[in-house]
């Protein structure tokens, strides 16, 4: 169904202006109909000109101080829309977990367009663009369909789904007036022990090119096009790529490796006209990617042709020296080494007074400042911002709508990875009795992982949508009995198949860095111990944001499925222990058959305990 978007349509607003411009110049005495027309808009609002010449008709008239304005980001929490609007900003974002109260989608599109009708309200009326990280689902929104992330979706390896899964999220965000994503991340993971592993799409580059349809389900035909957001390739370049996995940490590897591993899904990107690319906290061999003219300016935007916007990551120039805060020389370097677009989240003013000084002394040239306001310009037209700034509250119906769900379901089927199978799956709807355990099994915020409602997501019901167990509740059918006990309480060996969710809790980022180990934690190598001393047939079910060190558990169980982060929609594991959906995901990481062997990856000689591609299904019947 294709809506129309944001808000009044592009007439509306231009009779507006009229309007305004008529009563503001001619009364007519009582009773005359002669009127004299209103001058026509200065060109930049006149949505019949091309892009570039609105452009260069605003950039015109816009003084150094606009400039500058246009290329900071404030967080909503540190900028309210009178600060935005004061300090001239050209974007706000909502950092992950940043939203307003209630904390619904009707609250989100007020916010926005509170932001929006202040932008417009200024001197030259330029609308601002609204950044969020909607990775897996409008993830910050409470009811929103929150996909399985981009390992799963890696190994259920179908692009189209994909791009499907990337046109729904496109349009639960535009029905809260949103802009900008800042997805698909497309970093190639090589260290399992990496805390964003999760936002890989695989461990070979090929893995996040196959996925990039992600840009395309999210910005449409055209920006302008009805549910259209922006798009953000990050973190560029090598984020995946950091010595023993430390997030933020150096990439030590050649310019070959760097352009042979990590290159390819920004030039695949680029290639699908991705409206605005994120540079990595990360270094390059010692050198802070986000102070890196090389790889900025003339690798990303020279060599690679990139004429959209390069925004910085969160508070990312102050790492560049160091130390802590940023300093007029990161203000500096970070510019000039070809960044258009700065999230400062509160130190905004400071960041807008040091760049207005490196300006007047000539240490930044207005040239540079014309080239990024150019390219956020660009987009803001393009995305139809000056026309339409408004949310579209058409799509507000599509947020955590039954279709988007069954989408994400079908996702989660196609995600699921069967390692091991003994025979105890598929598990039969013969009502007999099935017990449940794991602390894993029965919580929605656990198998969504991190970036789900909070920056780290958390246990608990942190929003709706079904658990593993309320799946295996709902396909086992009613003549199954089924048990549940976190711990396994209870179970003995009169049940016919034992089931145990097990993996990790979610995190993001730095966050999820685990540089010692990644064993189980004590709470499930107990419950799996309990289950399996039953004798039960046991399923273990790994809910996880990467391969685990599990070598040690998979004799004792007699089947074992990795079912990554699904999300919301817990069911369609279960869609794939009753046989519903024959298991055909397949690993786009090597699982390590110990610790010890990580970064293992393709090609590296390493014997893993399953190989890249590793993926089984089940017996034809
Ligand atoms: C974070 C992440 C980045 C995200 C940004 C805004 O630190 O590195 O992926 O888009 O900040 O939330």
């Amino acid at each position: 169904m294709t809506l129309p978007r944001r808000g009044p349509a592009r007439g509306s607003r231009l009779t507006a202006i009229a309007g305004l411009l008529l009563a503001g110049s001619v009364i007519a005495p009582l009773g005359a109909t002669a009127q004299t027309a209103p001058p026509p808009p200065p060109p930049y609002q006149d949505p019949d000109q091309p892009v570039p010449a609105r452009v260069a008709d605003l950039l015109g008239r816009m003084s150094v101080d606009d400039k500058i304005g246009q290329m900071v980001q404030g967080e909503r929490a540190s900028a309210t829309p009178a600060d935005a609007a004061g300090h001239r900003l050209g974007s706000v974002l909502s950092g992950g977990g940043s939203w307003p109260a209630p904390n619904t989608a009707e609250s989100w599109a007020d916010m926005y367009d509170a932001y929006q009708r202040e932008a417009m309200d200024s001197p030259l009326g330029i609308p601002l663009i609204y950044g969020v990280d909607a990775v897996h689902g409008h993830n910050n929104v409470h009811g929103a369909t929150i996909f399985p992330h981009n390992i799963g979706l890696g190994a259920a390896n179908d692009a189209e789904l994909t791009e499907d899964i990337a046109r729904a999220t496109a349009e639960e965000v535009a029905g809260t007036g949103i802009d900008w994503n800042f997805a698909p991340c497309l970093c190639v993971a090589r260290d399992d022990r990496w805390g964003r592993t999760y936002e890989s799409f695989g461990e070979l580059p090929e893995d996040a090119t196959r996925n990039a349809g992600v840009i395309d389900g999210l910005q449409g035909d055209a920006l302008n096009g009805p549910a259209s957001v922006m798009a953000t390739a990050k973190h560029f370049i090598g984020d995946g790529g950091t010595t023993g996995g430390d997030d933020q940490g150096d990439t030590e590897v050649s310019e070959a490796e760097l352009r042979r591993v990590h290159l390819p899904p920004f030039q695949e990107a680029i290639d699908r006209n991705v409206g605005s690319v994120m540079i990595s906290y990360s270094s390059w061999n010692g050198e802070k990617l986000h102070g890196h003219e090389y790889l900025i300016d003339e690798l990303l935007k020279q060599e690679l042709g990139f004429s959209g916007i390069v925004i910085s990551d969160y508070n990312a120039i102050d790492q560049i020296d160091g130390e802590e805060g940023f300093t007029a020389e990161e203000v500096r370097q970070s510019v000039n080494a070809g960044i258009d677009m700065f999230m400062v989240p509160e130190d905004y003013a400071k960041f807008i007074e040091l760049l207005r000084a490196e300006v007047d002394a000539g240490r930044v040239s207005e040239a540079r400042l014309d080239d990024a306001n150019t390219r956020i310009l660009t987009k803001k037209f393009e995305l139809g911002l000056f026309e339409r700034p408004l949310a579209d509250r058409s799509y507000l119906q599509t947020v955590g709508s039954a279709e988007h769900r069954e989408l994400a379901r079908d996702a989660v089927r196609k995600s699921q990875v069967l390692l091991k199978n003994d025979g105890a799956l598929p598990l039969a709807k013969d009502g007999g009795k099935i017990f449940v355990a794991g602390k894993n099994a029965n919580d929605i915020g656990n198998q969504s992982g991190g970036w789900t409602i909070t920056w780290q997501g958390e246990s608990g019901p942190t929003t709706t949508g079904t658990t593993v167990l309320d799946g295996i509740r709902e396909v086992a059918g009613e003549s199954t009995e089924v048990a549940y006990d976190r711990e396994a309480e209870g179970i003995d060996d009169s049940y016919g198949a034992a089931v145990v969710v097990v993996g990790e809790t979610p995190y993001a980022e730095h966050e999820g860095d685990r540089p010692d180990d990644l064993r189980l934690d004590e709470e499930d190598l107990a419950t799996l111990e309990k289950v399996r001393a039953t004798g039960v047939p046991t399923v273990a079910v790994l809910v996880s944001g990467r391969p685990m060190d599990i070598t040690e558990e998979v004799s004792g169980v007699d089947a074992l499925l990795a079912s990554w982060l699904p999300g919301s929609e817990g069911a369609g594991v279960a869609d794939v222990l009753f046989g519903d959906h024959n298991p055909s995901g397949k690993l786009t990481f090597s699982w390590a058959r110990d610790f010890e062997q990580q970064p293992i990856n393709v090609g590296d000689g390493k014997d893993p305990l399953y190989g890249y591609g590793h993926g089984l299904s089940y017996p034809a019947s």
